[in-house]
């Protein structure tokens, strides 16, 4: 009797919460200054908000190439940095010897041994690879630094005997640090803001090297830092190492970002030497570009808005893997709110920001299975929303394609205008330049329809001839071996 009075009372309560879920759901709706109705107006209207077509795309690649020509001129002239990097000679197989690398960007590091055996290449490497506690990410230097050097000691420690340096020569270092850095030299560089997630305030203004070569010394580590270079230069580096017409690097992971090699005499805000190579590798960091033709819709405004770095990374924002996955979750959770997507309540999880990563949004982009079992899955275990009908499951799949698409379309863009201003995507004597793009991150690796996206578009906007002539490559661990090139051509001892 008690059983039954208590799965009444239940049934009553369910039916009283499913009637307030709706009319909260109605009243949002009422509330709403334009009310959507149907999921599939939603979506129509995601879609008109993202669209690139050609003549837009064009017009953004001429905007990244007046910002590169303002960055260029005057340091704060644009919202891009153009960041100097001090690597005026890239690798050219003459380096030898045993380099070690820090690469530092993400929500990983790795530490990397390299042998260097001149024209012979790359003898032998090897690394490790070690996630960081996401309290260090938002604590002190000192703590992420310690935290760095002590792994580095422990790499060192265990290193066999032939990699023993020989006494009164100290070990050397490329440090791959993926934030924005005004460099002072090639071996020291302030941090002018974090990105991606990381939000360490004591550290912005401050030399990055000094910082890791403080922590070095507490950890008893005998290494000298002999280049500091953002993970675009390292791949720049790792790329041209094995192909001499790899002239831009592009990241495209967590973050995103790009570095080319420019002719010195078109760097106005250079007053140092005239390099003898007369080029210098610049750091674009075009996560940071803005511009009033970038397709911009609400989800990407409240990200922004509620991001650890309002108003920076726009670009970033809209085309990298630290959001993608929260750019959909936002529109599946106005879906949820207006027009019940997933039933009369909302999933309670679908209002966690960032719960939706970008690799879970491609394995559902990618599902290939009638029935979209993977979306059905994805959606049960990060969302706990089960039994989703097949149309559910298709609407987010045609929001994934509508986001990614975008993106991949916009970082195109972003790769014309740096043909066009490096004069790539025209004649020179009689003939068309060769030009390869050393590519790198996870986004890039892994999310094949973002690549074949990006791919496709980047030759529907250079047109049949000039697609010949340029070439995208995939530079996996390009940062990190590229930073211990750059460490050997930076040596005390050359
Ligand atoms: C950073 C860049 C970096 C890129 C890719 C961006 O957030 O600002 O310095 O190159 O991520 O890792």
């Amino acid at each position: 009797m008690g059983k039954k009075v208590t799965v009444g009372a239940a049934v009553i309560g369910g039916a009283a919460v499913c009637a307030a879920a709706a009319f909260i759901v109605r009243c949002r709706m009422q509330q709403n200054s334009n009310p959507v109705s149907k999921s599939g107006d939603i979506v129509k209207e995601l879609e008109e908000h993202c669209a690139t077509p050609v003549s837009k795309l064009k017009q953004i690649a001429d905007a990244m190439t007046v910002e590169m020509h303002a960055g260029l001129a005057s340091e704060g002239g644009s919202k891009l940095k153009m960041l100097i990097t001090y690597v005026d000679n890239l690798p050219t197989r003459d380096e030898q010897g045993v380099y070690y690398a820090l690469d530092l960007g993400g929500t990983n590091f790795r530490v990397l041994r390299v042998q260097l055996a001149g024209k012979s290449g790359i003898e032998y490497k090897e690394f490790a690879e070690v996630s960081i506690p996401p309290q260090l990410m938002v604590g002190t230097p000192e703590a992420l630094f310690d935290y760095i050097a002590a792994e580095l000691n422990k790499f060192i420690s265990s290193e066999s005997e032939k990699f023993r340096h020989p006494s009164g020569r100290q070990r050397e270092l490329g440090f791959t640090f993926s934030f924005p850095v005004l460099q002072l030299s090639i071996d020291s560089g302030t941090l002018i803001r974090w990105t991606k997630g990381f939000s360490i305030q004591d550290m912005v203004g401050r030399d990055v090297v000094a910082e890791l070569t403080k922590a070095m010394d507490r950890q008893g580590v005998d290494m000298r830092v002999s280049a500091l270079v953002n993970d675009t230069v390292g791949t720049l580096a790792g790329g041209k190492y094995d192909n001499k017409d790899v002239a831009v690097a592009v990241i495209l992971g967590t973050g995103s970002n790009a570095a080319y090699v420019e002719r010195a005499q078109a760097i106005p805000k250079w007053h140092g030497p005239h390099p003898k190579s007369g080029e210098m590798v610049i750091n674009m960091e075009w996560g940071n570009f803005k511009s009033s033709h970038l397709p911009l819709t609400e989800y990407d405004n409240s990200l922004d808005a509620e991001s650890l770095n309002p108003g920076e990374q726009i670009f970033e924002k809209m085309i990298s893997g630290m959001y993608l996955g929260e750019l959909l979750r936002r529109v599946l959770y106005r879906m949820a709110n207006e027009v019940a997507l997933f039933g009369d309540t909302v999933p309670p999880k679908l209002k966690t920001h960032f719960i939706l990563r970008t690799p879970e949004m491609s394995a559902m982009h990618h599902d290939t299975s009638p029935d979209l079992n993977v979306v059905g899955e994805k959606l049960k275990d990060i969302l706990e929303i089960s039994n989703t009908s097949l149309s559910t499951r298709k609407t987010v799949v045609e929001i994934c394609n509508i986001l990614a698409t975008r993106g991949a379309r916009l970082a195109a863009a972003g790769i014309l205008g740096i043909l066009k201003k490096t004069g790539r995507d025209s004649f020179r004597d009689g003939e068309l330049p060769n030009t390869v793009i050393a590519m790198d991150g996870g986004l890039y690796e892994h999310y094949s329809e973002y690549r074949n996206c990006l791919e496709n578009t980047l030759n529907e906007l250079v047109g049949e001839k000039l697609a010949k002539h340029v070439k995208l490559i995939l530079s996996n661990d390009g940062s990190g071996i590229g930073a211990a090139l750059l460490a050997a051509c930076h040596s005390q001892y050359i």
